[in-house]
This record gives structure tokens, C-alpha cells and sequence, in this order.
């Protein structure tokens, strides 16, 4: 078993192998048009080495048993009249042409395993670093929480408004916001991360919007929306979707518009939050959906962001085949994200059904 399996492994020495011996044989035979084969032998040593690249020694014996064999068939040959002693000259030639293939063969192997040792070391760090941000906002959840409690309870028995205890629970609030959202990203590569089902988008978004437009005061508009059945997770485009309006929000007042709206196309869907703020400055479109990126650093702290928000937009969108992208109006910021797996309404059952096999 074990000799059929070395066999099976070095199948291509093999037919090398018999290829070289019919090509010495052919040499043997018809010594005057024996420079052919002799190019055959060294021309497919060399190609077979390009796809093993063998071990020195072993490189070193082949490379010596050619010589050997091709040599000493140009050399009888030549003394028996049947060939030019100048055709000895090609066995150093030709030995020569294939150590400078197996110089840069052997080259580019070292260099390949550095790459791979690199990227196994990379991706280790980086799992490394999400366990930490997970084990680390996990933990801090806890106290926050106790404080949270212990400051509640002084404020109830003191009866009077305290406004340092406000500003503490405000604080509080904050380190909670930043806390869930970073324990959001450090899951965002699990596989369970999104878990989608069919969506039906028109009341998905009306929804969305009310539920916004109840509590904070803005020009809300509902845009173009395409009705029809996306293959999301409801949770994960919801809370996708708040990042977007809370930081529409921030950036407006309370007269400008913020308009949300939904266009589909090709199996996909642009969702689009559109805003009438301050827009962004130019060339941050790219660098706000890194994580703790803010375009205006001075602007946005004192609005209270931690730079999470867009982070987790692009997460979600990414965890469903999508994308997400910004840009300024000029009247504004425009958020896009881009959904595929979306089915038009009005498409037969069987369009539905394609629908739920798209990538999630
Ligand atoms: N609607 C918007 N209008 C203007 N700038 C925005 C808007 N949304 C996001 N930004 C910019 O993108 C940055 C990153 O946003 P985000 O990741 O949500 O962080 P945060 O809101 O916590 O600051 C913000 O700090 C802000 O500079
Ligand atoms: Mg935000």
C-alpha cells in the first residue's frame, strides 16, 4: 500500500523518468540525429523541476545521472566518428541553463514560505486581538453596569436633581454604547454573525422610519421604495440602519430633511439614507468607515461619537455579500448600502425561491 502511494506521489518523476529512458534509448540508436533527444531529456528536466522543485540532493543525483548518461553517449559517439566533438560542449551548457532554473525555482520557494509563515502569523495576531476586544468589553460591561445601578440609587435617595450624577449616568452611557458596538465587531467574522431570513422591505423600512421620527425631531421623508423580499437578517440591517439615521441626526437640525429610500436593480438593493447636514469634507468618504475614523475630529467629539458607527455598517454589509459606500451631496452625506439577494415584487415563485440561495 505504502509503495502504491510513493508510486501515486511521484507520478510525474515517473513519466519523466520513461520519457528520458525512450529519449537515451532513441539516442543509442540513431547517433547522428542524436543532439534531438538529447534536447528532449534536458528541456523536460528542466520543466518537471519547475513543477517539484526536489530537495538539493536529489536535484544533485538527476542532475549528475544526465550528465553521466547524455554525456557518455555524445562521447562514445564522437569517438566512433558518428558525432561532432563540439557537441560535448552542449552536457555543460545544458547542466548549466537548468542550475540557473533551479536557482531561481529554489528562489522563489523561500520566498513563498516566508509569505505564507507572514500571513499565518498575521492572522493568528488578529485573532488574537478580536478574543481580547471581545474578553475586554465583555468584562467592563459588568462594572459599568454596577456604577450604572450605585448612581441610580444615589439619586433616587437624594430626591433632588443632581446634575453631576446626570452627567456620570451620561458618561456611563456612553462607555455602554462604545462597549456593545465593539462587542458587535469582534463577532463580526463568526459565521453566525448574520442569521438571514426573507425581509419585506417596503414595511421594514416604514417602520424604521416612524420608529425615528417619533423621537427625534427632523424633516423625515420615505424616498422611492422598491417593494419586494430581501434575503437579510432583520436585526443585523436594523441596527445598520441606526448607526445611519443616528448619525443623520447628529449631523442635521432639527428643519433639514433625512430621507430614506430604496432602489433595486439587477437582483440587488441600494438602501440610501440622504440627509440635509452638514455633508462631509472631501476625501473622508473612504477613511469614516475604519474604526474610530471621524472626519472632523473637534466636530464629532462634541457630538459624542466614539467612530464605531460606520465600522459596523460596513460589517453588516459585508457580512451579507454587500457593500457600503458615502459620499456628499452637496447639499448633505448620502449613505448607500448595497444588498444582493433582493427579489422585485411581483417576480413568479420560483424567482422567490432563487432569492433564498443567495450568499448571506
Ligand atoms: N450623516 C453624516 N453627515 C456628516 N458626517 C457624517 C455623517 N455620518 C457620519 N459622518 C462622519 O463619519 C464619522 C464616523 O461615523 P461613525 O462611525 O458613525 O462614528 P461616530 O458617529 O461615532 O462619530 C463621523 O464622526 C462623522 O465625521
Ligand atoms: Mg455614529
Amino acid at each position: 500500500m505504502a509503495a502504491i502511494g510513493w508510486l501515486r506521489a511521484r507520478y510525474v518523476e515517473l513519466a519523466w523518468l520513461a520519457f528520458a529512458a525512450a529519449n537515451l534509448a532513441a539516442m543509442l540508436f540513431w547517433p547522428s540525429w542524436e543532439t534531438i533527444p538529447f534536447h528532449f531529456i534536458w528541456i523536460s528536466l528542466t520543466l518537471v523541476y519547475g513543477f517539484r522543485v526536489w530537495t538539493p540532493g536529489a536535484t544533485g543525483l538527476v542532475l549528475g545521472l544526465v550528465i553521466l548518461a547524455t554525456g557518455s553517449l555524445i562521447l562514445s559517439d564522437a569517438f566512433h566518428g558518428e558525432q561532432l566533438w563540439g557537441e560535448l560542449f552542449e552536457v555543460p551548457l545544458m547542466s548549466a541553463m537548468f542550475l540557473a532554473m533551479v536557482w531561481h525555482a529554489r528562489r522563489r520557494q523561500d520566498t513563498l514560505r516566508i509569505l505564507e509563515r507572514e500571513s499565518a502569523e498575521r492572522a493568528a495576531l488578529l485573532g488574537q486581538q478580536k478574543r481580547f476586544l471581545h474578553d475586554v468589553s465583555h468584562e467592563l460591561r459588568t462594572p459599568v453596569t454596577i456604577a450604572r445601578g450605585h448612581l441610580e440609587l444615589l439619586r433616587r435617595l437624594d430626591g433632588k436633581p443632581a446634575q453631576e450624577i446626570d452627567i456620570a449616568l451620561d458618561e456611563l452611557g456612553r462607555i455602554e454604547n462604545i462597549l456593545e458596538r465593539l462587542l458587535l465587531l469582534a463577532k463580526s467574522k463568526q459565521p453566525d454573525f448574520v442569521v438571514p431570513e426573507q425581509v419585506e422591505i417596503e414595511p421594514f423600512l416604514e417602520d424604521v422610519l416612524v420608529r425615528w421620527s417619533g423621537i427625534v425631531p427632523r424633516g423625515w421623508r420615505l424616498g422611492e421604495l422598491s417593494p419586494g423580499m430581501l434575503h437579510a437578517d432583520p436585526e443585523a440591517l436594523r441596527i445598520a440602519l441606526d448607526a445611519l439615521l443616528e448619525n443623520a441626526v447628529k449631523y442635521t437640525e432639527p428643519a433639514d430633511a433625512i430621507v430614506l429610500s430604496a432602489r433595486s436593480g439587477g437582483g440587488e438593493i441600494l438602501i440610501e439614507v440622504a440627509d440635509e447636514g452638514q455633508g462631509l469634507p472631501p476625501g473622508a468618504s473612504e477613511q469614516i468607515f475604519d474604526r474610530f475614523a471621524r472626519a472632523d475630529v473637534a466636530r464629532s467629539r462634541a457630538q459624542g461619537g466614539a467612530g464605531l458607527g460606520l465600522a459596523i455598517v460596513e460589517a453588516i454589509s459585508k457580512a451579507h455579500g454587500g457593500s457600503c459606500s458615502a459620499a456628499d451631496s452637496g447639499a448633505g452625506a448620502i449613505f448607500t448600502l448595497r444588498f444582493p439577494g433582493f427579489v422585485p415584487a411581483g417576480t413568479d415563485g420560483s424567482a422567490a425561491r432563487a432569492g433564498l440561495a443567495v450568499p448571506s
